[in-house]
Parts: C-alpha cells; structure tokens; sequence
C-alpha cells in the first residue's frame, strides 16, 4: 500500500485540478486576482490545492483500505507504524545533534562542578530555535541601527507622507472608473470643460445626422428650446439617450454604445445647447419643460392679519421625478 501512495497522490490531485480548472472556466469572475498581490494569490493557490490533493488522496487511500481483507488490514497496519518511525529521520536527528544532548552514560561529561543538596546541572547548548531566533534579533538590530540611525533612511513622518500620496494616486486611479458608475439616480449636469468638450466630440460622431451639428433638428428633435417629447433636465435627458426614445421614431437606446460617463458627458453637452440659436431650428415638439428643483421665483405675500403671514405660490411644479409614462 505503501507504494501506492505517491499514485494515489497524482490521482487525487488530478481530480482536484480538473475541479478547479473547471470552475476556473465558468466563474470567469478574475476580480479576486486584480485585487490582491500576485504572490499572496499563488501562494494561498498552491496551499488550497495542496490541501484539497492531500484529502482527497487521503480519501481514496481509506477507500482502498476499507477494501482489505482483515489480514491484509493488519500487514498494513505493522508497516504504517514503521514507516512513522522512520518519517523525517534526518530532521530529527539532525535536530538532536544540535541539540549536543548527550546519552545518559555520557552524561558525566557534561556535568557541571556544581552540587546543590544532591542538584546537579547539565551543561546542555540552548535549543537551537531559541539560539537561532536570538542570532537573528542581534542580525536585526545591527541592520536596523544602520540603516535608521546611521543613514536615517527614511523616518515615520516620511512613512506617512509617502502613504498618504500613494493614497492620493489610488483615489484619482479609482476616480476615473467611478466616474462610469453614474446612473440615472446619480447622474449630475457637468460643467467642466473638458467634460463638455468629451461630450461635444460624442455628439458630433453620433449625433448630428439626426439632431444637427448645432441641435436644431432634423430626423430628431430640435434640443435647444425649452420643448422636451420626453422630457427636460440632466436626468430625463441622460434617460432618453441611455434608454432609447419611444419605439420607432428612430432614437436608439445609447448603453450598448456609449459608457456611463460618457452618456453623462454628451447629456451635459446637449443641455448646454439650451437657449442658442440654430441655423434652421426644427419647430418646438412636446410639451415646456420646467424643473421640479428649481427655485421658485414668483411668490405672492397675502398678508391675512397682522399675525398670520400666508404664502402663496403659484406655479406650483406638479411632475415629479422622471418623466415615465409619455412613451406610447
Ligand atoms: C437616427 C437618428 C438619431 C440619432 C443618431 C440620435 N437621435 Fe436623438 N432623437 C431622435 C429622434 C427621432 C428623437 C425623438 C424620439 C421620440 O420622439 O421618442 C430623439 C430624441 C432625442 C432626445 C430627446 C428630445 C426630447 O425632446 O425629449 C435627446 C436628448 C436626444 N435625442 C439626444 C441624442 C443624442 C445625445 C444622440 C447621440 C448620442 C442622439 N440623440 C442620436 C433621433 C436620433
């Protein structure tokens, strides 16, 4: 049995490979790997792998041995233990020499001229991790007073600092990904220039065939009066080009093409269109579109006695949020 096991070995961990090569192929999930560094991945790859090769190995063995006659289960049992016996042979003894303990017969040799009511002391070395570890802390200390003291490599505050830019680096890196995570709930009006320009060169490639260099309007509605089909402001408009129009008038939905951010950008840009003047400017279609949001300005004061102040606003907003029924 003995022999088998190194086969049993590659058995078990042919299984466990095939497992983890197939799940490898399904998840296609790699972001555990993006995230942490490559050494730590490998490393807890390999002992996850080792782990399961040697269970199931072990698994396989105990079915084997199940298998035996009771006989046969005892000429094994007899070899196991002498193979314990003999397992890591060369550690131990090599662990013994230095440990320099000495066989009770040879003990006089070590023995110390002391005599305490019949004590005596044995002159053993230290156990080797103990003096190793203590080599290594004297090793430790010489390199650190060098290097911190001497040559004042770097001290906390610089630690800090350097962490803190690092930091600063990891933020604008993630910054720039975040940006795609804008939705229809999020999404602000941009102001940036560059943000407007981004969006400007998203119009003039998709755009303008039907909506017009300057958003007057052709195949599309005109987007610079105040007239919206499906509705104004940064939401409803970064709807309609991430959703699509309504069914067949010819406004796909944008998501397939456009990221996030982009959609965003070139939402912004259209809304900055607002209130110029086209070359040929399409007639108004749908309805004036005022903001829920914005600041009411009329505001009538009706003063009812000298105690109680009652104000009336007119222009009350009646929608809501985002325009949702008007597509037929
Ligand atoms: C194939 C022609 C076509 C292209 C290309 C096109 N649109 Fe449109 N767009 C339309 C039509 C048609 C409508 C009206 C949809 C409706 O009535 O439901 C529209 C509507 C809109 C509206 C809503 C206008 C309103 O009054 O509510 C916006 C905003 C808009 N488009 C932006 C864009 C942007 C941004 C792009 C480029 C990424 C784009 N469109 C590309 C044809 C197009």
């Amino acid at each position: 049995m003995k022999s088998l096991a190194p086969l049993l070995r590659i058995i078990g961990f042919s299984i466990i490979g095939y497992l983890f090569l197939n799940w490898a192929g399904t998840t296609g999930d790699t972001s555990i790997f993006n995230e942490q560094p490559l050494a730590w991945v490998v490393l807890g790859g390999v002992m996850l792998f080792y782990i399961a090769g040697e269970v199931c190995a072990a698994a396989l063995k105990n079915l084997l041995y199940q298998s035996l006659t009771e006989e046969a289960k005892k000429r094994y049992d007899e070899k196991e233990v002498l193979a314990k016996a003999n397992q890591f042979k060369w550690v131990k003894n090599k662990y013994k020499s230095l440990l320099g303990s000495k066989a009770i017969e040879e003990e006089h040799e070590i023995i110390l001229d002391h005599n305490y009511d019949g004590i005596k002391e044995l002159d053993n070395d230290l156990p080797p991790w103990w003096k190793y570890s203590f080599y290594a802390t004297i090793l430790f200390a010489i390199i650190y007073l060098i290097r911190f003291e001497v040559f004042n490599d770097y001290d906390q505050a610089e630690e800090y600092e350097a962490a803190v830019a690092q930091a600063q680096i990891e933020i604008e890196e993630w910054k720039k990904t975040a940006k795609d995570l804008v939705d229809i709930n999020t999404v602000t009006l941009l102001s940036d220039a560059s943000d407007l320009n981004a969006g400007k060169n998203i119009f003039v490639t998709n755009c303008v065939a039907c909506h017009k260099a300057d958003g007057g309007g052709g195949i599309g509605p005109n987007l610079t009066d105040d007239n919206w089909i499906l509705g104004g402001g940064i939401k409803n408009v970064f709807k309609t080009i991430s959703e699509g129009g309504r069914d067949g008038k010819g406004m796909i939905a944008w998501k397939t093409n456009l990221k996030p951010s982009e959609m965003a950008q070139v939402a912004s840009y259209v809304l900055s269109l607002h209130g110029t003047t086209p070359a040929e400017p399409k007639a108004p279609e749908g309805e004036i579109w005022t903001d829920p949001n914005a600041p009411i300005e009329e505001a009538k004061i009706e003063i009812i006695d000298s105690t109680q102040v009652n104000i009336l606003i007119e222009d009350q907003p009646v929608t809501g949020d985002i325009v949702t029924e008007n597509k037929d």
